[in-house]
């Protein structure tokens, strides 16, 4: 146990109770460091579950002894406000995720900090204005048509491929965001290698072999880096052929308008892939298999969508003035997003001393937010496993929901991703239902984003 720090001068902490006082400098309870190790399996197999196995134990602080850094994991809704809104200056992302994640991504806006990702923010801002968001819901029936050939491909009987197939919807819509371009050429490398480096990631992140050893491992993601670098300087170079007018606004013309070098226009590229496909098609994926396996609010969604579309027989595809009617699907998306937010977890580092939720965090904690934990929050969703999307139909939530994060960190395709979602699910669900396989029921996987393990099939069939 010699790597774990035992902290000078920790007392009994609040209240004399705490078991762990010796083991961490944070004032509130949680795991000694034997426990931690007995959960290393529990860890590896599903760690969105042992973080809210934490919440649970210890309610919404929790320290977590690990060497030379105090860990708090933080379920306070006030607390995660305080960290991503309030005090947002006072916490930086020089944390293991997401300095794994810039293995992938260079110090992308997503895995970046500081003045750069100031200046890159503003400059990219547009391409996300509620402007363009009318093209991103033609992109997204675009997309679900091809999803529903897909389908009508299949022989009878089949189940549909869910993953692959709406992980190829996002990257169509994505493609066409980023770079007015049809990606579906170079999709499939490109995801096979964004999937592929972000795995290596994750393990390399959960490995104790310094990074710069050159295990088989290492080398593989060097060469499923190698391989995006390639498939994004020909994206890029297909973009310029095209000829970029001044005006432009999607992300790749607004990056060479703005002067950016050819590293930061690659690394931003390969940070929306990441950030804006996978996460995409996990919350789709999630989403079809709620439907599916709640029938009630599959029926209020279809009866929503005849009365907006038109009946199963003769329904048109959705329309961008469609979307103030379409409350009952953006209620099902905001739903599956508490249950299933793709970015399960949330990290920041301190960069000064601060208080969280009544405990002092010295400057240098790690803050971990589990949105899987905070959505599940007892105190804030009543009966919070169940499948309930009318929870969003009166009022937007703020407290204890934070699927795209919150304050100035906050995803930049929030509304973008939004608009997809819903859009793919009315053009795909107007006439036709989806059903589980008997006897299957999706296990999650917690990787970058959340993943069925080993895929999930359902079937999608004609509704008349
Ligand atoms: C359902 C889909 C999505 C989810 C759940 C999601 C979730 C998130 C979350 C939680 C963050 C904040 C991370 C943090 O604070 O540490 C974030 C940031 C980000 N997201 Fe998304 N995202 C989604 C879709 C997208 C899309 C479609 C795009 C782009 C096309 C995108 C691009 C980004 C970028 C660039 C950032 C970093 C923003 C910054 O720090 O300035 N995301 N996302």
């Amino acid at each position: 146990m010699g790597f774990f720090l035992l902290w000078p001068g920790a007392g009994g902490g609040r209240g004399g109770a705490r078991r762990n006082a010796r083991y961490t400098p944070l004032d509130t309870d949680g795991p000694l460091p034997w426990e931690m190790v007995r959960s290393v399996p529990a860890i590896r197999r599903a760690p969105h579950e042992f973080l809210a196995g934490l919440v649970r134990r210890y309610g919404d602080t929790a320290a977590v002894p690990l060497p030379r850094t105090p860990v708090l994991v933080l379920n306070d809704p006030a607390g995660v406000r305080r960290v991503l809104v309030d005090n947002a200056r006072g916490y930086g992302k020089a944390t293991v995720q997401y300095t794994a994640l810039a293995a992938v991504t260079g110090p992308g806006l997503l895995a970046g900090d500081g003045p750069t990702w100031r200046s890159h923010r503003r400059t990219l801002q547009p391409a996300f204005h509620h402007g363009s968001l009318d093209a991103v819901a033609e992109h997204a029936v675009g997309a679900a048509r091809a999803l529903r050939a897909e389908v009508d491909a299949l022989p009878p009987g089949r189940a549909l491929d869910v993953v692959g197939a709406v992980s190829r919807a996002s990257l169509e819509v994505v493609g066409r965001t980023l770079a007015a371009a049809d990606l579906s050429g170079v999709a499939p490398r490109l995801v096979d290698a964004v999937g592929e480096a972000l795995e290596l990631v994750v393990a390399r992140a959960a490995s104790p072999v310094p990074a710069s050893w050159p295990t088989r491992s290492r080398r593989a993601l060097a060469a499923a880096v190698a391989e995006i670098d390639e498939v994004c300087a020909r994206v890029l170079a297909e973009r310029r052929a095209r000829g970029v007018a001044p005006d432009a606004t999607d992300v790749v013309a607004l990056m060479l308008n703005a002067g950016m070098g050819p590293q930061e226009v690659r690394d931003e590229l390969v940070t929306f892939v990441v950030a804006g496909h996978e996460t995409v098609a996990s919350s789709l994926t999630w989403t079809l298999d709620l439907l599916a396996r709640e029938p009630s609010a599959q029926r209020r969604l279809q009866a929503e969508l005849a009365a907006v579309l038109g009946p199963p027989g003769a329904a048109r595809e959705p329309r961008w003035e469609d979307l103030p009617r379409l409350r009952y699907a953006r209620a099902v998306v905001d739903e599956s997003l508490r249950l299933y937010p793709p970015a399960w977890v949330i990290t920041r580092r301190a960069l000064a001393d601060d208080v969280l939720a009544g405990v002092p965090v010295p400057a240098g904690t790690l803050v971990i937010v589990s949105t899987w934990a905070l959505h599940r929050h007892p105190g804030a969703w009543p009966a919070p496993e169940q499948f309930r999307p009318e929870r969003f139909l009166d009022a937007p939530r703020r407290d204890a929901y934070a699927p795209f994060g919150a304050g100035p960190r906050q995803c930049i395709g929030r509304d973008l991703a939004l608009v997809e979602e819903v859009f793919v699910l009315a053009a795909l669900l107007r006439d036709r239902a989806v059903r589980p396989v008997p006897g299957r029921r999706a296990q999650v996987e917690a990787l970058v984003s959340l993943r069925p393990r080993g895929g999930l099939e359902l079937f999608v069939e004609p509704r008349q």
